[in-house]
């Protein structure tokens, strides 16, 4: 390495840690990954995949985890096929190993590659494991800032049963069973309309923005962004393609892409879908590596930094609280 090259990884290093020490210590923290569901061969995991785990350990003892969103593609290629399936171990158990890890709750939901295996086992887990919570297909989740009243609203959505699976194609071609996908669509519109929290998050396994192999989820753009807008939610959180990505609209709505869970993939055939000063991050354009999402939130602001497999802040975003927004909703 030259010197320059040396200064500039230190000042990156530098900026996000600045940035990271100065977050008030009252703080919600949490991390966001998918597709790290391994490989279908031994040894059913990637080199990848135990670095990734290997950075939550670390954030979890330097910084703090609360818990750990999990947005998808558990399993590859297709899902477990029952709940004694042995790649709950292979690929989950043994790779998550690390002690500070054991004892910080998973929640979960399905992508297109759990779908295509048994995803009622998937839930049935959750009796099993200490840690793995996947309640239902789609639910919700409260939070609040330690020692505030400040609240922090997940909702957790299957975009699969949104839009159908994709199998080998690009894009998934409806759903499967409208009545399912109609009852979800409800489910969504009356949690976002009734939340007062402080900061509404939803995540799903597919993106509605992605410059990726995958690129925007049409049925996503389509019906669900008009619903982030118009309830003012804080950010849009998903996985599917196998980067790292923050995309800012310019009315200020957000949209954070952490799919690198078992590789880092360079595609960027979705640049031209959407608008170039949209597009403030991504791992392949930026010259960085995935890893994942870690995310701080304060009484008086969400952070998002975006974690390389190295343990580098390689980006950091910050998301204002909803509450100027109260009195419209
Ligand atoms: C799915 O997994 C559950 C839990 O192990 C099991 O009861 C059920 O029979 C499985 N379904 C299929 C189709 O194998
Ligand atoms: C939280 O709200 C309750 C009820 O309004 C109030 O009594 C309490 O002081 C608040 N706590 C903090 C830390 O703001
Ligand atoms: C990422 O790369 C794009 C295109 O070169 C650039 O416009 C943008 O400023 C970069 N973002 C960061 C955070 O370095």
């Amino acid at each position: 390495m030259d010197r320059l090259q040396c200064v500039l990884l230190v000042l990156c290093f530098q900026n996000c840690w600045h940035l990271l020490q100065a977050v008030e210590q009252a703080a919600l923290r949490f991390a966001v990954l998918a597709d790290w569901g391994g490989i279908p061969l031994p040894p059913y995991y990637t080199p990848h995949e135990e670095a990734v785990a290997a950075e939550v350990d670390r954030l979890a003892q330097t910084e703090g985890v609360d818990f750990v969103l999990s947005l998808g593609d558990h399993f590859y290629f297709s899902g477990v096929k029952d709940v004694e399936d042995f790649r709950f171990k292979d690929t989950f158990e043994r790779v998550f190993s690390q002690p500070s890890l054991l004892h910080i709750p998973w929640y979960l939901v399905g992508g297109n590659h759990d779908h295509r295996g048994n995803i009622s086992a998937q839930m049935a887990y959750s009796d099993i494991s200490d840690r793995w919570n996947y309640p239902g297909l789609y639910y919700d989740l409260q939070f609040n800032v330690p020692h505030t009243n400040v609240s922090v609203s997940i909702l957790m959505i299957d975009t699969v049963v949104l839009c159908g699976n994709t199998y080998d194609e690009i894009q998934p071609s409806g759903p499967e069973n409208l009545r399912a996908a109609d009852h979800q669509w409800d489910w969504i519109t009356s949690k976002l309309a009734s939340s007062r929290s402080d900061y509404v998050v939803v995540a799903g396994h597919y993106p509605v923005w992605s410059i990726g192999n995958h690129g925007p989820t049409s049925c996503l753009v389509k019906k669900l962004r008009p619903l982030l807008k118009k309830y003012r939610v804080t950010a849009y959180l998903c996985g599917h393609d196998h980067n790292l990505q923050f995309i800012r609209e310019d009315d200020g709505s957000s949209y954070v892409v952490s799919g690198s869970g078992m590789v880092s993939d360079i595609n960027t055939r979705h640049r031209d879908s959407v608008p170039l000063t949209w597009q403030l991050y991504s791992s392949p354009v930026n010259h960085t590596v995935g890893g994942l999402a870690y995310f701080q939130v304060t009484e008086h602001q969400m952070t998002v930094s975006f974690m390389q497999i190295d343990g580098k802040c390689v980006y950091q975003a910050k998301l204002p609280t909803r509450t100027v927004y109260r009195d419209t909703l």
